[in-house]
């Protein structure tokens, strides 16, 4: 009955109470309403636009659905969120960056989803490695480290675990009131005073282009305002991959190199600069252009690689990766012609990264690319390495060389 009536408000643009939202996502959260009972209002909401208002109500009752973090004891905290790409591991960069910098973050990350990697994932490729610290822990490593990366507790927001899972699950992921209020119920929860939000659009995002991104990060810095919280946004370019590597372990690899590889224009580092020079200089309130040359100072003299290492160390990772070099891949595969990159289907290469890693329970296959769009390619020239299961290695390559679009 309650259901109806919150489904047919939505249905009919009739602004919904946040007493009667509340009472639909508390119940939710709780058992009380099925997967099955609650669909309708996700329906609902993904086919039709709801007002700010009621955004924000949503918002809020998943943000106290469950624990609200007060990171006071830390000082000020900086966060940043990721809306989900594809080969970005900017998060194992930026942590150690900002701790070199004294700019704080508490980093609750989540695991890979659909054709999106996930950091705590990626993390625990450090041989080891413990995600699911108690906060105790997590703030008494904030303090001495100046950062710590952990996986979202079971008690942030419990609403949208279950919500995100629903929608994963019933592909009503790329909503943007819908993607607005789960990635802000996380974020306002967890407490930290200044926001950073990295809007992904492109193929390889929720956000299929700019425009659309524009208007989810709209909505996220109003939530955010409504919150008594300062958030900034930056909109990234998804159209392919933000790294050459794409597979958890690879990935991990990839950034470990990078922080130990000062290269200016590496699509992934510079990245990993731009947010971390924003979070930098909205905690200490200084020009951008400033930000950016300590962060880059702290890459060069790879004190930021060091200060890696120790976060791993202090929660049990082994330092193992970052002296590994790569294995010798399962095939690699050279152009057949002289040709132009002009697209990727990032999407579909994360998915097939993702599918055969969870089939075989692995984290170790994946792939180097080693050209980005607009790129001349010589005949002969290294298009991918490809790490597969022995059984699978030519029809995946099939499936990954048709992820390359060519000029024709
Ligand atoms: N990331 C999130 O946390 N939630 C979404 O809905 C999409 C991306
Ligand atoms: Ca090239």
């Amino acid at each position: 009955m309650e259901i109806n009536n919150l489904v047919e408000k939505i249905e009919k643009h009739i602004d919904f109470t946040y007493e009667e939202i509340n009472s639909v996502i508390k119940k939710y959260t709780m058992g009380e309403y099925s997967d099955q009972d609650f669909l309708p209002v996700i329906k609902a909401i993904y086919k039709n636009d709801i007002s700010d208002k009621c955004l924000y109500y949503l918002t809020n009752s998943m943000k106290n659905s469950g624990a609200v973090l007060d990171q006071t004891p830390l000082g000020k905290t900086v966060d940043k969120h990721s809306t989900g790409g594809v080969s970005d591991t900017t998060t194992i960069a930026i942590v150690p960056i900002l701790a070199c910098l004294n700019t704080k973050m508490l980093k609750l990350s989540g695991r890979s989803l659909g054709f999106t990697g996930g950091t705590c994932d990626k993390l625990e490729c450090f041989e080891g490695y413990k995600t699911d610290i108690p906060l105790q822990k997590a703030f008494e490593l904030v303090k001495e480290n100046g950062g710590c990366m952990m996986t979202s507790t079971a008690d942030i927001a419990p609403a949208d675990k279950k919500i995100y899972a629903l929608r994963d699950k019933t592909n009503l992921v790329d909503n943007i009131s819908l993607i607005a209020s789960s990635v802000m119920s996380k974020k306002l929860a967890t407490g930290a005073n200044i926001i950073v939000l990295d809007v992904k659009y492109g193929d390889g995002a929720f956000m299929p282009d700019k425009k659309s991104a524009k208007i989810l990060g709209k909505k996220m810095i109003m939530l955010a305002k409504k919150d008594n919280k300062k958030a900034k946004v930056v909109y990234g370019d998804m159209s392919q991959p933000l790294g050459y590597n794409v597979g958890t372990k690879l990935e991990c690899m990839e950034i470990v190199k990078l922080l130990g590889h000062y290269d200016k224009h590496n699509p992934l580092l510079k990245a990993c600069i731009k947010l971390s020079a924003l979070c930098h200089a909205l905690d200490k309130h200084i020009p951008y252009f400033i930000a950016k040359a300590k962060v880059v100072k702290v890459i060069k003299n790879k004190r930021a690689l060091e200060k890696l290492k120790t976060m791993v160390s202090c929660q049990g990772g082994k330092l193992d990766l970052f002296e590994q070099n790569y294995d010798k891949p399962s095939l690699v595969k050279l152009a057949q012609n002289d040709c132009i990159l002009k697209a990727f289907k990032t999407k579909e290469l994360g998915e097939i990264v993702n599918t055969f890693n969870h089939k075989y329970k692995s984290n170790e296959y994946g792939v180097i690319t080693y050209q980005k769009i607009g790129d001349k390619i010589k005949k002969g020239e290294k298009l991918f390495s490809l790490y597969a299961p022995h059984d699978e290695v030519e029809e995946i390559s099939r499936q990954i060389f048709d992820c390359f679009i060519f000029h024709s």
